[in-house]
């Protein structure tokens, strides 16, 4: 028996020939909606640490289905801590896309753009949902993905200032030159405490596992949203928070800032006001309230990779000039 199975390989420069940055947050806000839907089958993300074995990296392994996009896949991405001396960004990411009804390999999608952006996408619709105030940000973590947290919440929401606050004078310089003529005040800022105390919404997305931002910082009607992949506040700033919201529970307990106190038994499922795509599908309400501390984490799901890759896919099936095909039965 012989079958066709032409896959299209999709490279960074063709994914950002068919995707712009306000296609992939608009993409990662029907994503969110499908799966607080029931939409989406997406079991919770399984890591890879090679660390024990002498390998300086890690990666994350999140396989989805899309019923409205009616595809399958997995997004593969990792963190190496020794691209940096390369010249690489931290995180490395690939999707592969099959069709779900017979397994045939339909993409494969370099990942990179697609997971800095929609990593980006996240923080600017949790704070169009959940932030009393958008006028004073801070961001805590001048990386890639604080670069495309501020992007993407530049598109969204209205700010008139933002705190840069970073270990590395250079990310903090790098990062506000980025922003070149944007229409917010950038601070480049060395005291974490004074950023904190002014803001409205503060993003800590560091590779740090550390202490930091305090409880005593957190003003009411903050809105904190933690995204690094260990701990970044004090405990106190979830235990002080009269709201807490996820992307998705079950992750959630396991991963970031809310693992330790998961494993301390202070957060359970039970603890979650809002996960987002409840939100978004209408079947959770929240009314930003000055007078509340919120308290986000946003851990990430593989499911808007997966839909940004396959929107990548059908594109290029328009594009007459698309020419990159394998034939993996050939
Ligand atoms: N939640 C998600 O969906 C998601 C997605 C991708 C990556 N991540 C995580 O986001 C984090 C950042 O990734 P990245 O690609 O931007 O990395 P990056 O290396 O580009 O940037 C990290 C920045 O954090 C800074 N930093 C480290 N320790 C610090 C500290 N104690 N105080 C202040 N700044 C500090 C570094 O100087 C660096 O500029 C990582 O933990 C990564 O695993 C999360």
């Amino acid at each position: 028996m012989s079958f066709k199975e032409e896959a299209r390989l999709i490279t960074n420069a063709a994914v950002q020939k068919y995707i712009s940055v306000e296609d992939a947050i608009d993409i990662v806000e029907k994503t969110w909606t499908w799966f607080g839907n029931g939409e989406i089958i997406m079991p919770p993300k399984i890591t890879t640490d090679m660390s024990s074995a002498g390998v300086n990296g890690w990666f994350n392994s999140m396989p989805n289905y899309i019923k409205p996009l009616d595809i399958a896949g997995i997004k593969v991405v990792g963190g190496y801590s020794d691209n940096k001396k390369l010249g690489m960004p931290f995180i490395k990411a690939n999707v592969l896309l099959t069709d779900p009804h017979n397994g045939l390999l339909k993409a494969l999608v370099c990942g990179d753009w697609i997971s800095d952006m929609r990593t980006g996408a996240q923080p600017a619709i949790m704070a169009q949902r959940l932030a009393a105030k958008t006028d004073v940000v801070t961001i805590i973590g001048a990386g890639l993905q604080g670069y495309t947290s501020l992007l993407c919440m530049s598109k969204r929401l209205k700010m008139k200032k933002v705190y840069v606050c970073d270990l590395s004078e250079k990310a903090r310089l790098d990062f506000i030159s980025k922003f070149a003529g944007a229409d917010f005040e950038l601070v480049n800022c060395t005291d974490n405490e004074a950023a904190c105390k002014d803001s409205d919404i503060i993003i800590t997305v560091t590779t740090a596992d550390a202490d930091l931002v305090k409880a005593s910082w957190v003003k009411e009607g903050c809105l904190v949203m933690t995204m690094g992949s260990f701990k970044e506040v004090e405990f106190d700033v979830v235990r002080q928070a009269d709201v807490i919201a996820v992307d998705h529970i079950a992750q959630s307990l396991h991963r970031g800032n809310l693992k330790p106190l998961a494993e301390l038994g202070e957060i359970t499922e039970d603890s979650f006001d809002v996960e987002i795509g409840l939100l978004l599908a209408g079947k959770q309400t929240y009314v930003p309230d000055p007078k509340k501390r919120v308290y986000a984490q946003i851990v990430g799901m593989g499911c808007p990779d997966v839909a940004i890759a396959e929107t990548a896919r059908k594109r290029s099936e328009e594009d007459s000039t698309f020419n990159s095909f394998f034939d993996m039965q050939g």
